[in-house]
């Protein structure tokens, strides 16, 4: 039975890892450091059905303070780094600091600790670091240029990951993740403020004129991916994971809209600073060298979004 430590274990995509690894009957031992970019309440939740599991154990514990305590590296076969201080809007000002700690302070940390016991680390780095790529779809080789903060530690981490893999040998392989949702996503995310509002009946706020687009990607495919790095990817190599599903912020409020058959209270205000205009990912390297690619299309991975809230029924779904 293979064990494996996965950092930011009560995270969103850290979460929907350890619990896929645990019914892949791995062992899993978990770090979270429960910092405070959103209410623990819901990284408690996230896990709660892992720490019922005896395969899994948590320890609670800030990576960029001090590196993995040694009881959580003995006898893993890889280390997952997915803790990090995520969004990109938070990083501006007096908020870059705990991005600087959580994000670049612990990947240093981490990436220390994998290379002393030759350990491989899949790292979950952002489709941010590319900026405003120049073009679309945005292959691994293109010129990163991030235009927030957020994207600067990410690729910091990435840099670092290099430097200890070109001076120590580290064994690493880095996930650019283009914006993730699903059940369990983040509060401070699009998908989850439209869903929470259209519940509440509470305006939901887009920024700019809502005709910016991502990639967006399924949470399982995600974690699909990660997965698939750890066991195949190759060394030192960089992999977009999208998830082939461009739409538009408009239109994804118009599938949402559609699903729940209600209707948003959308306001518009100013764009936010560091939010890039469009995201899609060439993802030819993760489909050739990991076969991975992404099998849940958008309205349907919105569709189980909206029904793990438990308070919508999306259409189509049949609640008898
Ligand atoms: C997401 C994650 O938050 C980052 O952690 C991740 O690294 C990044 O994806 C990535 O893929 O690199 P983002 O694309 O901004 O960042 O994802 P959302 O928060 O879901 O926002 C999507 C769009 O909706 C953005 O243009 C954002 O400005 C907009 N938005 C978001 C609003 O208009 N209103 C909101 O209340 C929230």
């Amino acid at each position: 039975m293979s064990r494996y430590l996965v950092t930011g274990c009560a995270g969103f995509i850290g979460s929907t890892l350890v619990d896929a690894l645990l019914a892949d009957g791995c062992e899993v031992v978990g770090i979270d450091g429960f910092t405070d970019y959103y209410p623990r309440d819901r990284k408690d939740a996230a896990i709660a059905a892992a720490r019922s599991d005896p395969a899994f154990e948590l320890i609670e514990h800030d990576l960029g303070e001090a590196p993995p305590p040694p009881a959580a590296l003995e006898g893993v076969a890889g280390i997952f780094h997915l803790a990090a201080r995520p969004g990109v809007r938070a990083s501006w000002g007096a908020g870059f600091e705990p991005y600087l700690h959580d994000n670049a302070l612990a990947t240093h940390l981490v990436a220390e600790s994998a290379a002393d016991r030759g350990l491989r680390l899949v790292f979950a780095s952002s489709s941010s670091v590319y900026g405003d790529a120049l073009a679309h779809p945005t292959s691994e080789d293109a010129p990163p240029a991030p235009v927030s903060p957020y994207g600067v530690t990410k690729l910091t981490c990435e840099h670092l990951l290099g430097a200890h893999s070109r001076n120590f040998g580290l064994d690493y392989v880095a996930l650019r993740y283009f914006t993730v949702y699903g059940p369990r996503q983040r509060p401070d995310m699009a998908f989850a403020r439209i869903i929470e509002a259209l519940v509440a009946g509470s305006p939901f706020e887009v920024y700019g004129d809502g005709r910016q687009s991502r990639d967006f990607t399924f949470v399982q495919d995600a974690v699909a991916a990660t997965i698939a790095a750890m066991h195949k990817g190759a060394s030192a190599a960089t992999y977009n994971v999208g998830g082939g599903s461009e739409a538009t912020l408009r239109e994804s409020v118009a599938i949402l809209e559609e699903l729940s058959d209600r209707t948003l209270d959308v306001r518009y205000t100013k764009e936010a600073a560091g939010d890039v205009r469009r995201t899609l990912a060439d993802t030819r390297r993760i489909r050739g060298e990991l076969g991975w690619e992404p099998a849940v299309e958008l309205r349907a991975g919105l569709a189980s979004m909206l029904e793990a809230t438990g308070a919508i029924v999306p259409a189509g779904r049949d609640n008898g």
